[in-house]
């Protein structure tokens, strides 16, 4: 199917990243939040985003304004009436994902295309909350989506192939690399990524080193691009321990569970850089 006109439900980090990468590759965009405030300071954060891009000579200024135009923000799930597709980057939970895909069913056209960002949740499960699972397809963006090439196309069950040829073509156009999975926990880049990370914070203890000293191994000894307390910082102490608890639930394997440093992180309030301090203060 043709997509000209995305929806993106979920303004945060992730959200609003992907609503950048969409309005940036041309597409209209309709973001949706729970309050204008929150839309607000998504579209001043693609804003200044692309502002940064002009003043280092990668956009025009008619570049950056166009591709702002074409973002619109709204608190109305009606908004997403016309999209051809739908892209969800809410909370990381079963529930309000599920709720919120019976809405959009209710909501969207019947041919478009329901995609979910969800990192370490079973598509299909999310799916199972409509009774049109055949348009419902994972599509994984890594943080910081704007910066990272790869999407992750995920198919469940009872995603047609309609469905995930769109999200592919879709990636495609973003200018980005489709890697098309199937409905595994963790997906591909995850279900590596997380027990590894979950490694680098343990050695932390047993080799009784600092979070700078470990980043510095990794970036020089591994050639990683940043370290892996930064990493884990960038991604959320909260995300990051929420997605190693959903590969423990269904892989049980003992390097899936988030350790237990990075849990008491998560309860203190140390969320990393969005909450500005983690391994290490913003
Ligand atoms: N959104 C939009 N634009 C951004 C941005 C963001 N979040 N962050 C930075 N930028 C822009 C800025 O304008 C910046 O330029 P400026 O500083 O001059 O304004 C420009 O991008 C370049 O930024 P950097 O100089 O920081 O870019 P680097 O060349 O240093 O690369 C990186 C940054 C691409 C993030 C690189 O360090 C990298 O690849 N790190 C690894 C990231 C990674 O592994 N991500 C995956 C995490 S796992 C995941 O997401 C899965 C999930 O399910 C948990």
């Amino acid at each position: 199917m043709e997509v000209t006109r995305i929806g993106v439900v979920g303004l945060g980090a992730m959200g609003a990243g992907i609503a950048q990468v969409a309005v940036e590759a041309g597409f209209a965009v309709v973001g949706r939040e729970v309050t204008d405030e929150l839309g607000e300071t998504a579209a001043a954060r693609i804003g200044h985003f692309l502002t940064r891009k002009v003043e280092k000579g990668q956009r025009t200024q008619d570049e950056r304004d166009a591709a702002v135009a074409r973002l619109e923000t709204t608190t109305d799930l009606a908004a997403l009436a016309d999209c051809d597709l739908v892209i969800e980057a809410i909370v990381e939970e079963l529930d309000p994902k599920r709720a919120l895909f019976a809405a959009l069913e209710r909501t969207c056209r019947a041919d478009a295309v329901l995609a979910t960002n969800t990192s370490a949740l079973s598509v299909t499960e999310i799916a199972a909350a409509t009774s049109s699972p055949g348009r419902i397809v994972g599509m994984h963006f890594f943080n910081p989506a704007p910066l990272m090439p790869l999407v992750e196309v995920v198919r469940a069950e009872l995603s047609s192939d309609d469905a995930v040829e769109t999200a592919v073509a879709v990636v495609a156009q973003f200018g980005k690399v489709a890697v098309p999975c199937h409905d595994t926990p963790g997906f591909v880049v995850n279900r590596v990524l997380i027990p590894l990370l979950n490694d680098c914070v343990r050695v932390l203890d047993e080799a009784r080193v600092t979070p700078e000293a470990l980043d510095a191994a990794m970036t020089n000894g591994a050639g990683w691009p940043m370290g892996p307390c930064t990493l884990v910082d960038l991604v959320g102490i909260d995300v990051h321990v929420h997605a190693s608890e959903a590969l423990y639930e269904k892989l049980r394997e003992p390097r899936m569970a988030p350790p237990p440093r990075l849990v008491a992180m998560r309860n203190a309030g140390l969320l990393g850089r969005k909450s500005g301090r983690g391994f290490y203060a913003y």
